[in-house]
């Protein structure tokens, strides 16, 4: 074994793929339930712990969803990001883009307004801890393309609060040109946007083709079936387009952590990174998904530094803060 935990966790890092609701830990979520008087079905961190069982991505939503029941004001949309960001510190994670589900909270009375403006203030927060926080906002693709047109409408007022756009939930029957046009029109109006494309799905490597040729992302969020197909493997190198990886979550919701497939895509120039997905239900937070990796898969220390500097490549920062960051690597991996 070339690479320590240590060496990992201190090593400087961009987090891309993280759903804040995702970090939801038992002890806020009891602490929430307590307070906001929601029943939950479980009293104690053992019976929330408990309550985590699953072993595919509609099991895992099936738990994560009725979850959020929990987060009903702005300081408790507030409070999760915080936790999250002071987890983030200490792994070293200098600069994220964090996906939010407004979907989620809206369609059971939660104002936008509440939402958005819960999770900015902790994303201020975030910064003043030195963590380069930002919001990607996400439609739930098992809901209709009008839900996700009026949440993206319900959306303007508070662009500036929102980096870009994502696509998450249950993938099955749910195609990413069910969205063409809204993600169209953010395209235009000058958001990011990127989509999950994930592991194993019916139809995996045509939603894969249609988010590279037809929708035009700048990111795919997992994706790792597009090594069945040669073409498109040449076609992401030749565009620098990024992968967000998340071997912890994916060992969850299917058989294995698709590292061979992250390391083949590494291996030739993919712009692969690794990240921690839903780090309170897979209990793996970003350093413990790069040692997953690098345990399994033998990884030397050049290839998680390389991982590291992807993350960094292919984030929506400025071309002089990615600059300063991949330089902040080398300076560690030198002393390190
Ligand atoms: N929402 C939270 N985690 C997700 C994942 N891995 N895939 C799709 N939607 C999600
Ligand atoms: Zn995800």
């Amino acid at each position: 074994m070339s690479v320590s935990k240590e060496f990992l966790l201190g090593l400087p890092k961009a987090e891309l793929h993280l759903h804040l609701e995702g970090t939801l830990e038992p002890e806020l979520k009891l602490r929430l339930a307590q307070k906001n008087h929601i029943d939950i079905g479980q009293s104690t961190i053992e019976e929330v712990k408990a309550s985590y069982q699953f072993d595919s991505l509609t099991s895992f939503l099936m738990v994560y969803y009725p979850a959020m029941n929990v987060l009903q004001d702005e300081d408790d949309f507030c409070a999760l990001a915080v936790d999250y960001l002071e987890k983030a510190k200490k792994h070293n994670v200098k600069h994220c883009e964090l996906f939010f589900d407004p979907q989620a909270h809206t369609s059971r009375g939660v104002p936008f307004e509440t939402v958005i403006n819960g999770y900015y203030k902790g994303v201020m927060k975030g910064r003043e801890m030195g963590v380069d926080a930002h919001l990607i906002m996400c439609f739930l693709r098992d809901m209709s393309a009008d839900s996700a047109m009026e949440t993206y409408k319900a959306a303007l007022p508070y662009r500036d609060k929102i980096l870009g756009i994502g696509l998450d939930s249950d993938e099955r029957d749910n195609p990413p040109m069910k969205f063409a046009e809204v993600f169209d029109m953010a395209k235009k109006a000058g958001f990011h946007i990127t989509m999950h494309c994930d592991i194993d799905q019916v139809n995996s490597i045509g939603h894969i083709y249609d988010v590279l040729h037809k929708i035009g992302v700048e990111r795919i969020d997992h994706g790792t079936n597009i090594v069945e197909d040669p073409a498109l493997v040449d076609y992401v190198i030749e565009k620098g387009i990024g992968f967000t990886n998340c071997p912890v979550s994916n060992s969850f919701v299917t058989s294995d952590m698709k590292g061979r497939e992250i390391v083949y895509l590494l291996q030739r120039g993919a712009k692969v990174t690794v990240n921690s997905d839903d780090p309170a239900y897979f209990q793996s937070y970003i350093s413990d998904d790069y040692y997953a990796l690098a345990e399994k898969y033998d990884l030397s220390k050049e290839d998680m530094i390389q991982i590291a500097k992807n993350s960094f490549s292919i984030s929506w920062i400025s071309d002089e803060a990615k600059k300063k960051y991949i330089a902040m690597i080398d300076e560690y991996a030198k002393e390190n």
